[in-house]
């Protein structure tokens, strides 16, 4: 008999997540390049539905149809090598899924050519690291709506549950489970940056040890900020170098890696012309941290301020952070899901944002009770504006601004560089804000360049002899 889905990319979460299905009772067959990684995973798998092969020939031949594969390969060219050698051997109505991190004009572009073969093809987002793909992660499938039908009880079954509903919606046509993915990424930028300056601060100004910001991240994850992040956070204060028996985070190096989907999150901000600064801003944190040699040589040259004592107890000032810590976390979801809202239109994707929040809710690495939230918020108004006027959130940034603004200044006096809370409040400030200085950027524009500019008092487009006399 034949396999009910195949898995191509036996790398780490290819293979867990075909444990996954294999483990909801579906039969899987499994395909690598280096047939080794198949021999590894089959003897990996006793007593198991895995089925594995040694040629895409053998493969394709063995899944039932219309076919399901799913592929784990390398996003970019991995990818493009992959469908091109299978695309020969598949039959119309065969159905492709990728479910790697792939940059989602490519899945825009492969899944417009593979309907000229009659192939539909699915990009999915698939987020909870090597664990939830074993375990249930959370799924974003973007692509022909018939195909995604045929696939929905796999992706349903083996998804993460919050309260038994599963981590898995249909984002809508071509790239936008892809895209969907890309701004996840992207606010995990955002979320990890505030969390890191919070931390920075704590230890800096307040003088917190790690055992004390154990607490304290274990204490917030108690409340309006429990979250994964905020729970691992907690866990890896804990951890003691087996070396040197110090606090792990104090050995590890401060140069922060990334793989480029936060970065894509902000190109395409540009591209849409929406704001993005908070992971804009987080993304070029990196940046900065990545360049330790020029900082390690600046930070001979260069000096900071006679450091401040903060007012008020160490619990009031830690207090203060909490706030303002999930102050700049709405207003990065407000920026991440804006642009969402942005592209859907440009892509006529149809996005639905409470679906989208609701399947953040599990298994994906920005899972938290928060999401609950923001599906709530787009309950009310499906059209919202932005996620800061939604009555929940409006009234929280307006009760916890004056706690972001002393934290800031707090930073600032010290020295110590937040930029992810800067302009996040900077964002709440401009959005509030009537009347932006931006007529006068307007009327230079028009000085130097006769760019025109519109008035305030009537209709249509107007320039200035600004030299005239
Ligand atoms: C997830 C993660 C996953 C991966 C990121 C890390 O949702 O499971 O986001 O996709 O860990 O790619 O990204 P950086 O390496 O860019 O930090």
């Amino acid at each position: 008999s034949k396999q009910q889905i195949g898995v191509v990319g036996l790398a780490v979460m290819g293979k867990n997540l075909a444990w996954n299905i294999e483990s909801r009772g579906f039969s899987v067959a499994v395909y690598n390049r280096s047939a080794e990684k198949v021999d590894d995973m089959l003897a990996e798998s006793e007593g198991k539905q895995i089925y594995g092969t040694y040629s895409l020939e053998e493969f394709v031949e063995s899944l039932e149809s219309p076919r399901k594969i799913m592929l784990m390969v390398k996003a970019g060219a991995a990818t493009d090598a992959t469908i091109s050698s299978l695309l020969p051997l598949l039959d119309k109505g065969d159905i492709l899924i990728d479910g790697g991190n792939t940059f989602y004009q490519d899945t825009i572009r492969r899944n417009k050519e593979l309907s000229t073969h009659g192939i539909h093809f699915i990009g999915t987002g698939v987020s909870g690291g090597e664990e939830g793909a074993l375990t249930g992660p959370s799924i974003m499938p973007g692509g022909q709506k018939e195909a995604y039908e045929l696939v929905a009880p796999i992706f349903d079954e083996i998804s993460a549950k919050v309260n038994g509903e599963a981590c898995s919606t249909y984002i809508g046509s071509d790239g936008a489970g892809h895209y969907v993915k890309m701004v996840h990424n992207g606010i995990e930028y955002a979320d990890m940056q505030l969390i890191a300056e919070s931390y920075f601060i704590m230890k800096n100004v307040l003088g917190l040890s790690a055992d004390d910001l154990h607490e304290v991240f274990a204490e917030w994850n108690k409340g309006e900020l429990d979250s994964y992040l905020i729970e691992i956070t907690a866990d890896i204060f804990k951890k003691k170098d087996t070396e040197t028996g110090k606090p792990m985070v104090d050995v590890i190096l401060d140069k922060a890696g990334q793989k480029g989907t936060g970065k894509w999150t902000s190109q395409s901000a540009l591209d849409l012309g929406t704001p993005l600064p908070i992971i804009t801003e987080s993304v070029f944190a990196r940046f900065i941290s990545a360049i330790k040699d020029e900082r390690v040589k600046a930070s001979k040259v260069l000096s900071g301020p006679t450091p401040v004592v903060p007012e008020g107890d160490k619990k009031e000032v830690i207090e203060a952070i909490r706030r303002a810590l999930y102050m700049s976390k709405i207003a990065a979801y407000a920026q991440g899901f804006a642009q969402m809202k942005a592209a859907s239109e440009e892509y006529n994707w149809d996005l639905k944002f409470g679906e989208i929040a609701r399947i953040f809710r599990g298994g994906c690495i920005i899972r938290a009770q928060f999401l609950q939230k923001i599906t709530d918020a787009y309950d009310r108004d499906p059209a919202l504006m932005n996620l800061m006027i939604d009555d929940y959130f409006k009234d929280i940034v307006e009760s916890y601004q004056s706690a972001l603004r002393d934290v800031i200044a707090l930073a600032v006096k010290n020295g110590v560089p937040v930029p992810g809370f800067s302009t996040a409040l900077s964002y709440y400030d401009s959005y509030r804000t009537e009347s932006l200085p931006a007529n006068l950027i307007q009327a230079q524009r028009d000085y130097f360049g006769a760019h025109t500019y519109q008035r305030v008092d009537k209709e249509g487009t107007f320039h200035t002899e600004w030299m005239e006399d």
